[in-house]
């Protein structure tokens, strides 16, 4: 018995390992495992609690959004982006690849939407429409922005179905990654930094340091006030504009310089992103920036002293853009 779960544990790692080498299967087990994740209604309740997305979806409902407008809603969930477009008067096709799609058909259902709503149990990439629309409407972002595959997704639909004119909302994005100190009682060391009763780790540092070596467990979520100090504003490694014209491709690295701006103890890293609609419309999600559902995530590196005025370069690998366990970043200080 112990041998035959050994070997189908064996088999289990090596059909992943094998999946996530080829793109389009990996394309297609992380879109069932996407399906699977939002049928729980618990990320629809973290979503629809978030406010500062949510006003800024109404917001730009009711900026673009008219009677007669065509939308697709790209990912419908619990079906809010498709009902607030049908309450302005908009045909709606509500495309949902997840079984999450009969909430959203009982939401609309309920508030006497139905008749402006088609709902289309499909994939994005099955979904074609009679006709052309006007506006992409969708929330495919991921904790670390781009996590979700929403460029793949968004822009195969929009080069199939928007009119020529048409708009995806949201469709400006920036990913920022920016040296920060955590609050002292809010700091995470890593085991080898601990010294605890007269017990000292040092013995336990790695030769590959973990954020260079992509194991997933140097990466961790930051509540809005574990951030004490950023000690070099908005650094940005990446710009999404996904009205474009042609194929954005997310880079497999990235990079920046900068100088540190103040006397500090760096900590790691905080990531995270803007969300535009247009120029004047969106939000950011920063560490001192209204708090939102995505929650910075913090690249973790051991503590270290920095002083104003030093340079520093940051780089990022993204082998695997929906598995961020795949990310590994490196930085230089001088
Ligand atoms: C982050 S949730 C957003 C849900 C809702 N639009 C909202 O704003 O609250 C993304 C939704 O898109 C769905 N989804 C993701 N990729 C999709 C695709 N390519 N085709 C259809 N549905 C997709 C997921 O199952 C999930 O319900």
């Amino acid at each position: 018995m112990a041998a035959l779960t050994k070997s189908a544990v064996a088999v289990i790692r090596h059909t992943k390992r094998f999946l996530s080498t080829v793109p389009a299967l990996r394309r297609l087990h992380y879109s069932i495992v996407n399906a699977d994740l939002f049928e729980n209604l618990f990320w629809h309740d973290v979503m629809l609690a978030n406010s500062v997305r949510m006003e800024k979806y109404i917001q730009a409902m009711e900026k673009y959004v008219h009677p007669g407008t065509v939308v697709a809603d790209l990912g419908t969930g619990s079906g809010v982006l498709a009902c607030l477009a049908a309450k302005r008067g908009a045909k709606v096709y509500a495309i949902e690849h997840g079984a999450i799609i009969e909430h959203a058909r009982t939401l609309a259902r309920a508030n006497g939407l139905s008749q402006n709503i088609e709902f289309v149990h499909a994939h994005s990439k099955d979904f074609n429409p009679p006709e052309k629309v006007d506006f992409i409407v969708h929330e495919q972002v991921g904790m670390a922005l781009i996590d979700e595959d929403m460029a793949e997704n968004v822009v195969e639909l929009r080069d199939r179905v928007l009119k020529q004119g048409g708009k995806v909302l949201p469709g400006s994005f920036e990913l920022f990654i920016d040296p920060v100190q955590t609050r002292d009682d809010r700091r995470l060391p890593y085991i080898w930094e601990q010294r605890i009763g007269g017990v000292d780790f040092s013995s336990l540092k790695p030769d590959a340091l973990p954020w260079t070596s992509g194991k997933g467990y140097d990466k961790r979520a930051l509540e809005p006030d574990d951030v004490s100090v950023i000690l070099a504003h908005r650094n940005r490694v990446l710009e999404l504009d996904l009205n474009a014209p042609g194929r954005p491709v997310i880079p497999e690295f990235v990079q920046y310089d900068t100088v540190i701006q103040q006397d500090g103890r760096l900590d790691g890293f905080c990531l995270y992103f803007s969300n535009f609609f247009d120029k004047e419309l969106g939000f950011y999600t920063g560490p001192k920036d209204s708090r939102t559902h995505w929650a910075c995530r913090l690249l973790r590196t051991e503590a270290r002293e920095v002083k104003k005025g030093q340079h520093l370069h940051f780089e990022m690998r993204i082998p695997n853009v929906t598995n961020t366990a795949t990310w590994t970043w490196d930085y230089k200080l001088s």
